[in-house]
């Protein structure tokens, strides 16, 4: 599989600015893009997607699916998907970047099909743990070589289990679920905390039965997936945190973010920045197929800091670097417990955020788990250490939007995996990132 071509080391600057204006037209939700792919590729008739992420990160699941016989097309802004029923033995490798959903959910949906595929990546995903898939996947019958990419995924006769997870993971959950789908008998997970949803959402809407009570999830195996012909992805609330905060801390700010997804399990920033005293209100409540969106209105504000309860964090969880920025700005501390899965996200985020900050002039203190960050006027002028981590440069970039002197990141290349127009949109709105 060819890799994509990407300018690894693009460093950026962005530079202090008095006001963002406008609407900020975010692309489509990662997870939501991702099981779109999947599910229509396994699944009976075609489907057609509209607003799917074109980030890497979903452009490697595609890939990943058409190795496997899905027949993928973009024809204006749709994308066709015709399934394949029983997955393939692909070709050759399958490349999958960054993207650390592709990689546990494919684990999960190519151990119900018997054949063999590796899966490779980029440095971040090669060092990203796997066995938190493996284990539970190898318990019901796939075999592995290998617990970190490059990774062997041997699959096909499996049998169902009943799987408690030991860490809050939509993505272990997922893996599990969609393995579940070609297991003999039932595949029930049980979750710590919720987690994201999607996968279960997504699969009734593929006729699939799937039983929630509490924290309990079961699905009968040997169920087929029928394509409901449409499905519309709404934007990403996790990309739309950028210039939601962005418009916080910045002066004289007023922007609109259209058609957000509001999924209760993934609404954790928000509701922090409204504790935090922010000015964000939900207008034009309505649904969306299954989920509910809403365009989010965002004007400057004097932030407060706020202490986050442990158990919000698999509601935001890729929103502590964004979140930890806003609280460099709002008067007071700021405290994030809670965090452990932060060290292995695209980066180890606990550190790659508190070197950020410490850069900037920002008093912060990193635990293993947690976070405190006391507030005031940072100075900026730094250079950010991204790490490969989309999340890592997006926050860097928003800080220099309100910093004292301009920020400036390593290398910009990787927000193309999550938010590919980041710099032109948030310049259309008055930010000055540039080269
Ligand atoms: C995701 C789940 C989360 C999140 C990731 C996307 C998903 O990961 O961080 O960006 O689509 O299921 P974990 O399941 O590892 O928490």
């Amino acid at each position: 599989m060819k890799k994509a071509i990407r300018t690894e080391n693009t460093p950026v600057v962005s530079h202090p600015v008095t006001s963002l204006r406008g609407v900020a037209a975010v692309p489509g939700d990662k997870s939501v893009s991702h099981r779109a792919l999947m599910l229509s590729a396994i699944a009976e008739g075609e489907t057609v997607v509209t607003g799917l992420l074109e980030g890497e990160d979903v452009l490697h699941t595609a890939d990943a699916m058409r190795a496997m016989g899905a027949k993928i097309e973009k024809k204006d802004d749709t994308w066709h998907i015709r399934g394949a029923a029983a997955l393939q033995q692909p070709a050759g490798e399958l490349y999958l970047g960054n993207s650390g959903t592709s990689a546990r959910l494919l684990a999960g949906l190519v151990a119900g099909f018997p054949l063999t595929a590796v899966f490779t990546g980029d440095a971040s995903l090669s060092k990203r743990p796997m066995k938190r898939v493996t284990v539970p996947l190898t318990q019901m019958g796939a075999k592995f070589e290998g617990d970190k990419l490059p990774m062997k995924v041997i699959g096909g006769n499996l049998k169902a289990i009943t799987y408690t997870l030991p860490v809050a993971s939509a993505q272990v959950k997922s893996a599990v679920l969609l393995a579940g789908l070609n297991a003999a008998g039932e595949t029930v997970v049980i979750e710590p905390q919720p987690t994201r949803d999607h996968t279960e959402k997504m699969l009734r809407q593929f006729g699939v039965e799937i039983a929630v009570d509490g924290a309990e999830i079961r699905l009968q195996g040997g169920q087929k997936l029928k394509s409901p012909a449409m499905l519309h992805v709404p934007a990403d609330p996790s990309a739309a945190a950028f210039p939601v905060v962005a418009a916080l801390i910045t002066q004289d700010s007023d922007i609109i973010v259209p058609n957000v997804m509001m999924n209760p399990r993934r609404d954790g920033l928000y509701t922090t920045l409204l504790e935090m005293g922010a000015d964000i209100a939900f207008e034009n409540r309505r649904g969306a197929s299954g989920e509910e969106v809403a365009d989010i209105r965002v004007r400057s504000s004097e932030l407060k800091g706020v202490t986050v309860p442990p158990e919000r964090a698999p509601s935001m969880i890729d929103e502590f670097p964004i979140l930890a920025i806003a609280a460099a700005f709002a008067e007071g501390e700021t405290v994030m417990t809670g965090l452990g899965e932060l060290r292995v996200k695209e980066s180890d985020r606990l550190a790659a955020v508190a070197d950020m900050l410490a850069g900037a002039g920002v008093t912060v203190e990193a635990g293993e788990e947690s976070l405190r960050v006391t507030g005031g006027q940072p100075k900026g002028g730094c250079t950010v250490a991204t790490h490969l981590d989309h999340r890592i440069a997006m926050s860097a970039l928003v800080l220099g939007m309100a910093a004292a002197e301009p920020v400036f990141i390593d290398s910009a290349g990787m927000i193309a995996t999550s938010f590919p127009d980041f710099t032109g949109l948030m310049n259309g709105l008055g930010a000055e990132i540039g080269a």
